[in-house]
């Protein structure tokens, strides 16, 4: 494993191993967004280290609760609405326009890989899409700003128009099953890539962070790009210590 920390390093140590590989896949986790405005989960000022998180039982059994996620969510509403991509994302969907990478996989809820212009089919979303919801019964899509306009109003969890179901944002919460379709979809892009880049991501999030070890039990060189440690570190190629925009920066204009 090589840490490469000086920035002009680890932009030719980026572009050289992209040069170098055929099928690339991207794993991104809240580090590439943060400098769009969007809190990261494990930076010690991130605004979700004095928030439990709701467990999916929890919120499905207890209204109160349901009402406090709900909260939450408007709270932070927002800042995902303003969000514009960042410079690594612009990065990402420019090696997508050039067919070097083949799938970007996210545990990202932001939305702002579509927003930077990456077809849907291009991207694997792990832990769903906060830019809407679902009613947990039918599976009918409900849209946010109809939700807010109620809650805001009633401060009741919002329940399904078609069927009375729980309505919840289109996240995957803990104690959620994941997607089987998206899991899948990972799976399949990570066991067929020659180099898998885990970006601003801590990894320490199962099953989600599996996927950069599966992908280097199947051939595939691991980079890691992150501002601080991560558990992989010692499993990756090549470590770039250092901000994902810095770094991304050549690659996405
Ligand atoms: N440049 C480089 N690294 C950055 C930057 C940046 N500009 N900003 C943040 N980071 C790093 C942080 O230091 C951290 O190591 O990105 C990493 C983000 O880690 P987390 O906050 O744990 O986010 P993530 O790995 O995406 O979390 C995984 O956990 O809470 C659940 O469902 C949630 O999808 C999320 C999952």
């Amino acid at each position: 494993m090589v840490i490469v920390s000086e920035i002009d390093e680890a932009r030719a140590a980026l572009q050289d191993l992209i040069a170098g590989a055929n099928r690339i896949v991207a794993f991104t986790g809240a580090g590439i967004s943060t400098e769009c405005g969007v809190p990261d989960f494990r930076s010690k000022n991130s605004p979700w280290q004095r928030l439990k998180p709701i467990d999916f039982d929890i919120f499905v059994a207890d209204m109160l609760q349901r009402e406090e996620a709900w909260r939450r969510k408007f709270a932070l509403d927002d800042i995902y609405a303003q969000a514009q991509p960042g410079r690594g994302h612009w990065a990402l969907a420019n090696l997508v326009a050039s067919a070097k990478i083949s799938a970007i996989i996210t545990q990202n809820i932001d939305n702002l890989h579509q927003t930077s212009g990456v077809a849907d089919e291009k991207i694997i979303e792990l832990h769903g899409n906060g830019t809407y919801a679902t009613c947990l019964a039918c599976g009918k899509r409900h849209e946010l700003n109809l939700i807010r306009h109620e809650f805001m109003a009633t401060g009741a969890a919002p329940i399904c128009t078609d069927c009375g179901g729980i309505v919840k944002t289109a996240t995957i919460s803990f104690g959620q099953p994941l997607p089987e379709t998206a899991m899948q979809r990972a799976h399949d892009a990570a066991t067929n890539c020659d180099l898998f880049l885990a970006i601003g991501s801590s990894l320490i999030v199962y099953p989600a962070a599996a996927f950069p070890i599966i992908a280097c039990q199947h051939g595939a060189r691991l980079i890691i790009v992150n501002d601080e440690k991560t558990p992989l570190d010692d499993q990756a190629d090549v470590v770039l210590r250092g901000d994902i925009g810095d770094i991304f920066e050549p690659l996405a204009t």
